[in-house]
């Protein structure tokens, strides 16, 4: 049952509430042009736009009856009332559109999950390119775009539309592109000096739960190195040829044809006292998924990379051995075996635990709705004219 007003029909309402937002949208577009590039985004109703609230046919045909223009601020509207109440233009402001140029390694992810995993809301992903005029921004993975811009160099750039260069290789292993300075408005990357910051983890403040429950998972094992890039000329692989003279490691992966899954990985990493968190190229703030796997699973991390101070401004200097604190290999594996002898002084190193427990960021999906996230937050010009220097020099 509708209930009926002294106007008349519920649809003169409807129609009227289009009118009204239509000109709200005209008023701010025309006296706060710096409000929002596109008050009214030129799109045509997508099931996508339609997904939360649905409206009904007739009334997508009246808001098309008015312009096109105004049908994807008319779903906002609905769709802002419906949860909140706010202000029609801030609504259209804070949702913006990242388009995922292409799957980071291959990699999906949920295109929904910016809420649920990370907390992070106004946002619309997309995998479809023929998107590419609606996107606010468009997040490149550097590894996948190959050695060639000349494809990209043809597309038409919407003039607010921000293109990020997304890698999270060291530069050791980036290629990088000629051409590709002035190409890119913003970076995202491990390093802190990125414009889009995604370390591959971070200790977060633990809840009661994790600080009662944590305990000390039971070992069986020493020392452990799972490892599948064997490459001679990497310093891991010397540093652990004469490491594994004075102490026993054991060695996972295709190296050492023990190839474990991922259910294992993470088993065998809890049941070893230690673990060579080995960097494959050594560079500041390269800090991978090696270390914080290791913290997350219960063992101490034996890491190589860069210095300690720089590990340090991750992680507590408690939770970890740097083999930079010992004169050789030799003298580390001293005092691993010390350690193992001393039950006391082993349990020192979790004692970050009471406090804080290991976030690792979910790839690909952390930095498309922390591109979102960045750029509902600023809206100035950027581009970053030399690419190339600040990352391999
Ligand atoms: C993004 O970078 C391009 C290429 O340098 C530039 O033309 C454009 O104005 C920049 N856009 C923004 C919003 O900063």
């Amino acid at each position: 049952m509708t209930p009926k007003t002294s106007s008349g029909h519920p649809q003169h309402i409807i129609v009227g509430l289009v009118v009204l937002v239509c000109f709200t949208a005209l008023f701010f577009m025309y006296y706060k042009p710096a409000i929002s590039w596109l008050p009214c985004p030129r799109t045509e109703p997508t099931p996508d736009t339609c997904k939360h609230v649905c409206l009904d046919v007739p009334k997508m045909e009246k808001a098309a009856q008015l312009g096109n223009n105004c049908t994807l601020n008319y779903t906002m509207v609905q769709q802002q009332t419906a949860d909140t109440q706010s202000p029609v233009l801030e609504s259209a402001q804070n949702t913006k559109v990242v388009l995922i140029w292409s799957w980071p390694f291959g990699h999906h992810f949920n295109l929904d999950s910016c809420g649920s995993e990370l907390g992070i809301t106004g946002c619309r992903l997309t995998d479809d390119r023929s998107q590419l005029d609606k996107a606010h921004g468009v997040m490149f993975h550097l590894r996948d775009i190959g050695g060639d811009l000349s494809y990209l160099l043809t597309l038409s750039r919407p003039p607010l539309q921000k293109w990020v260069w997304m890698n999270m290789e060291s530069p050791a292993n980036s290629p990088q592109l000629p051409g590709a300075d002035h190409l890119f408005n913003l970076t995202s990357n491990y390093r802190r000096d990125s414009d889009i910051w995604v370390p591959y983890g971070r200790l977060i403040e633990a809840s009661e739960e994790d600080k009662k429950t944590f305990q000390i998972p039971t070992k069986d094992k020493l020392v452990c190195w799972i490892v599948s890039n064997w490459n001679v000329n990497y310093k891991r692989v010397g540093y652990f040829n004469e490491l594994s003279k004075y102490i026993n490691v054991e060695g996972y992966g295709r190296h050492f044809d023990k190839y474990i899954d991922q259910d294992d990985y993470a088993k065998v990493m809890s049941s070893c006292k230690f673990y060579l968190s080995f960097e494959n190229s050594i560079y500041k703030d390269y800090m991978t998924e090696k270390l914080f796997n290791a913290l997350k699973y219960g063992t101490v991390p034996v890491v190589i990379g860069p210095p300690r101070v720089n590990y340090e401004e991750y992680i507590p200097g408690d939770s970890f051995i740097h083999i930079d604190d010992f004169g050789s290999p030799q003298e580390l594996a001293e005092h691993l075996k010390l350690l193992d002898q001393n039950q006391e002084m082993y349990e020192q190193y979790f004692a970050w635990r009471k406090y804080f427990t290991v976030k690792e960021s979910p790839f690909g999906l952390e930095h498309a709705c922390r591109i979102c996230e960045y750029l509902n937050k600023n809206h100035n010009f950027r581009v970053f004219t030399n690419i190339n220097q600040w990352y391999w020099s």
